[in-house]
C-alpha cells in the first residue's frame, strides 16, 4: 500500500492535508492522526470494512475494542444507546473533562458495528483536544474509531519517527504534527458499572474524577497494573500490552533501594537504565542511561516513557532496568504501563 504522508506545520496549509485525509476516511480508508495523548489510527466508526482494516494494519486481536473519537456532544448521542448515569452527571464530566484525555465506557448504539467494540455491548467514547484530530473528525463528518497507531505489542507512538516506523505502508494517509503533548493514553472509566470503575489510568487524575462524580470509583489491582484480569472487563487488559524484546526489570522502592538493585544488575549484565535525573546522577553510570526528567515531574515521566522504551530496546544491552515513580496523579498511568511491560518487578515493601 502506498501511504501519503503530510507534515503539518500549524499553518493554513494544514487544512488541505486534513481535507485529503477526511476524503480518504469517507471513502473507507484508514488515517494516522495526532491527538494530545498518542497518535491514533482512525477509520469511520460506522464503516465495518474500514474498521476491519485497522485491526489488520495493527495486527490487533479482534476482541480488543477500539475507542470512538467524536468532535461534538451531538455525536456522542449517535454512538451510544442511552445514558447509564444521570444526564446531569455526564454533562458535568463532559463540560470539565472534554475535549481531553478521558474515555467513557457507555452502552453502544446499533449504529456502531459490534466489531468496533470487539463484540461488547458497550463503546468507549472520547473527544480529543488536539486541533488536528478535531478538524479531521469534523471534516470526515463521522466519529472515528481509533486505537493507538502502533503495531500491536509495541509502545504507543508519541513521535513522528515512531509512526513512520510502525505505519508506513499500512495506513492510507499519515498526518504528522510533532510530538504528542501528554505521551500516555487516555484515562478509561466505565460508567456502566456501579460504582464506576477505572479500567485504565491516564492523564486525568482519579481523584479529580471522584470529585466530579461525587462518589468513590473502583480502582482495582488490574488498573494499577498489578495483575492481569482472568475474565477481563476491559479486553485490552488481558494482553501484555507491550512486551519489550529484552527483559524489563522494574524496581520500586526508596532511592537507596533502587540504587542498590540497579548497581547489582549493571555489574552483571550490559544494561539500559530508564530513570530520573536524581537517580542518574547518584548512579554515576554513563553508558546507557535514559532520563525522563526530575523525579517528581510525573508529567515528564509520562511524556517520555514510550519513547525511552523504544530507545532502550535498540541499545546493545541484555536488560532494561526502570525506576518506578510515585503512583499519584498521572504517575498511576506510568506505573500501570511499566508494570504491564515488565518481566519482573523488584519491590521493597518494608525495611
Ligand atoms: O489516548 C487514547 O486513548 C488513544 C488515542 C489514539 O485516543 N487511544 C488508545 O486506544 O489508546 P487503544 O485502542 O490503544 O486503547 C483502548 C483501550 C483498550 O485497553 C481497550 O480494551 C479499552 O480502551 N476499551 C475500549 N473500548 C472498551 C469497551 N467498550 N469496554 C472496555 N474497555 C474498552
Ligand atoms: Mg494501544
Amino acid at each position: 500500500m502506498t501511504t501519503q504522508i503530510f507534515y503539518l506545520k500549524g499553518s493554513s496549509e494544514d487544512e488541505v492535508a486534513i481535507q485529503r485525509a477526511a476524503h480518504v476516511i469517507r471513502k473507507g480508508g484508514i488515517v494516522v492522526f495526532p491527538t494530545e495523548t498518542v497518535y491514533g489510527l482512525g477509520a469511520s466508526a460506522f464503516d465495518e470494512e474500514a474498521v476491519l482494516k485497522i485491526f489488520r494494519a495493527k495486527g490487533r486481536p479482534a476482541d480488543n475494542p477500539l475507542i470512538v473519537h467524536i468532535a461534538s456532544l451531538d455525536q456522542l448521542y449517535e454512538v451510544i444507546s442511552h445514558l447509564p448515569v444521570e444526564e446531569e452527571t455526564l454533562r458535568k464530566l463532559a463540560n470539565w473533562l472534554w475535549p481531553g484525555p478521558i474515555t467513557f465506557i457507555l452502552p453502544r448504539s446499533q449504529k456502531v458495528p459490534a466489531m468496533v467494540s470487539g463484540g461488547l455491548s458497550t463503546v468507549g467514547v472520547r473527544m480529543p483536544a488536539h486541533p488536528v484530530a478535531q478538524r479531521l473528525i469534523e471534516l470526515s463528518g463521522v466519529p472515528l474509531a481509533a486505537p493507538s497507531a502502533n503495531l500491536s505489542g509495541r509502545p504507543s507512538p508519541t513521535r513522528e519517527s515512531h509512526v513512520l516506523e510502525d505505519m508506513s505502508g499500512r495506513a492510507d494517509v499519515i498526518l504528522l504534527a510533532g510530538r504528542t503533548p501528554l505521551g500516555v493514553e487516555s484515562t478509561v472509566i466505565d460508567l456502566t458499572t456501579s460504582p464506576p470503575r477505572l479500567l485504565r489510568p491516564g492523564p486525568v487524575d482519579p481523584v479529580r474524577l471522584q470529585e466530579l462524580l461525587g462518589m468513590e470509583i473502583e480502582i482495582n489491582d488490574a488498573a494499577r497494573g498489578l495483575i492481569t484480569q482472568e475474565r477481563p472487563v476491559s479486553p485490552g487488559m488481558k494482553y501484555r500490552h507491550y512486551a519489550p524484546s529484552k527483559s524489563l526489570i522494574l524496581i520500586e522502592g526508596t532511592e537507596e533501594f533502587v540504587l542498590t538493585v540497579m548497581r547489582e544488575f549493571i555489574e552483571i549484565h550490559p544494561s539500559a537504565v530508564i530513570c530520573s535525573v536524581q537517580t542518574a546522577r547518584a548512579l554515576g553510570y554513563e553508558d546507557h542511561v535514559l532520563v525522563w526528567g526530575e523525579r517528581e515531574d510525573l508529567f515528564s515521566a509520562a511524556k517520555n516513557l514510550f519513547e525511552l522504551l523504544r530507545q532502550a530496546e535498540k541499545l546493545p544491552v541484555d536488560v532494561i532496568i526502570a525506576e518506578g515513580v510515585n503512583e499519584k496523579g498521572i504517575g498511576l498511568a506510568v506505573m500501570n504501563r511499566l508494570r504491564r511491560a515488565a518481566s519482573e518487578v523488584i519491590k521493597r515493601t518494608s525495611l
